[in-house]
């Protein structure tokens, strides 16, 4: 375990300092670009506009053959686009496969001060942790990269679920975490096919009853335990949370429900990989207009945010008080980016 007194030191003679804090940016949408197509890598420009974050995907769904154009196409696309606020990350190949090496160094190469984060699949534990931030620290200071390109892992594995905390806490340079549910689902021997969302045989059954009528069965979220287990994880530590993938791209109303989850339970965002998702994932991940507009009230009742009020028949005190302020917060935020919601909040 490092000192408190080593933690925040550069992990290479001339790289940028360590973060203490993240930057504030809104991350409701993280959007899966595949750059080895020529047509993708074209309209990158015009997606970017529409998401918070565009992602250059190189890992799992680019084909073999395809690596090294998706790796070079992710270069092509980062060095031509102006971004401005949208958010510009890379999901490179497994840190074992024989990509990843030149996936990171040819990046940071070319496109260093361009991209903000790196998401890194298959996080097994602080040590994978360790070595992309000495990597990257190597790289940034032979590049001259200005600021630290922060690390978002993938938690996907059931030793990496078993080593969330350490994994959040592993180095300054951590953003966050989404939940990847196809590997974990294979990784923990789950029964599903399915990419994210419930599954018709989770559930509980009502109890009979003397009379013998039909049973009501209530489908459970299959991923409540390990979203609630990675916002704690990533919460304590000053990080963000996401939900990742959800697969069945002919269901808009469970892609909806599986990021709302996700949102109540204190994710910030989640991916999306086709585009009608975009549109689900800013929708959800924005605080509805009516808990924004109490919340505000709450706020206003309580200036210094301490005593008790009465509103609407509602008790409110000092933990109400900061629940409103996470909700007011993020809206204020959203605001910044999306006049029609700002107007909606009174903003
Ligand atoms: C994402 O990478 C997943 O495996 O679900
Ligand atoms: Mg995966």
């Amino acid at each position: 375990m490092k000192t408190a007194a080593d933690f925040f030191k550069p992990l290479a003679i001339g790289a940028p300092e360590p973060i203490r804090e993240l930057p504030v940016a809104l991350e409701r949408t993280i959007h899966f670009l595949p750059p080895h197509i020529e047509k993708m890598r074209a309209k990158a420009g015009q997606i970017a506009k529409t998401v918070d974050v565009l992602l250059g995907n190189l890992e799992d769904a680019i084909p073999i053959e395809a690596k090294e154009a998706a790796r070079s196409g992710f270069i092509e696309v980062a060095k031509a686009v102006d971004f401005g606020q949208t958010g510009l990350w890379t999901r490179v190949n497994a840190l074992n496969s024989p990509w990843f090496l030149d996936d990171v160094t040819e990046i940071v190469a070319a496109a260093g001060n361009k991209l903000d984060v790196l998401m890194i699949p298959k996080v097994e534990g602080p040590w994978d942790i360790h070595f992309v931030d000495q990597l990257l620290a190597l790289l940034e200071a032979r590049h001259g990269v200005q600021k630290p390109i922060l690390i978002h892992a993938i938690l996907e594995t059931a030793q990496g679920v078993k080593n969330v905390n350490e994994i959040a806490a592993a180095s300054p340079r951590m953003h966050g975490m989404s939940l990847g549910p196809a590997d974990l689902a294979a990784s923990r021997g789950m029964k599903t096919t399915r990419v994210g969302g419930g599954h018709p045989f989770y559930g509980v059954l009502a109890d009979s009853t003397e009379g013998g009528e039909k049973r009501a069965f209530y489908q459970q979220d299959l991923w409540h335990y390990t979203v609630a287990r990675m916002v704690d994880a990533c919460l304590s530590n000053g990080l963000r949370a996401f939900y990742g993938p959800f697969g069945d791209f002919q269901d808009d109303a469970a892609c909806e429900a599986q990021f709302r989850n996700a949102f109540l339970q204190g994710c910030v965002g989640a991916w999306t990989l086709h585009p009608k998702q975009i549109e689900i994932a800013k929708r959800v991940f924005s605080p509805e207009i009516d808990e924004v507009l109490f919340a505000k009230r709450i706020l206003e009742a309580m200036p210094d945010g301490s005593g008790a009020v009465m509103i609407d028949g509602k008790m409110q005190d000092d933990a109400t008080w900061k629940q409103a302020k996470v909700i007011v917060d993020l809206a204020k935020l959203v605001a910044t980016k999306d006049p029609e919601r700002a107007a909606a909040y009174g903003f």
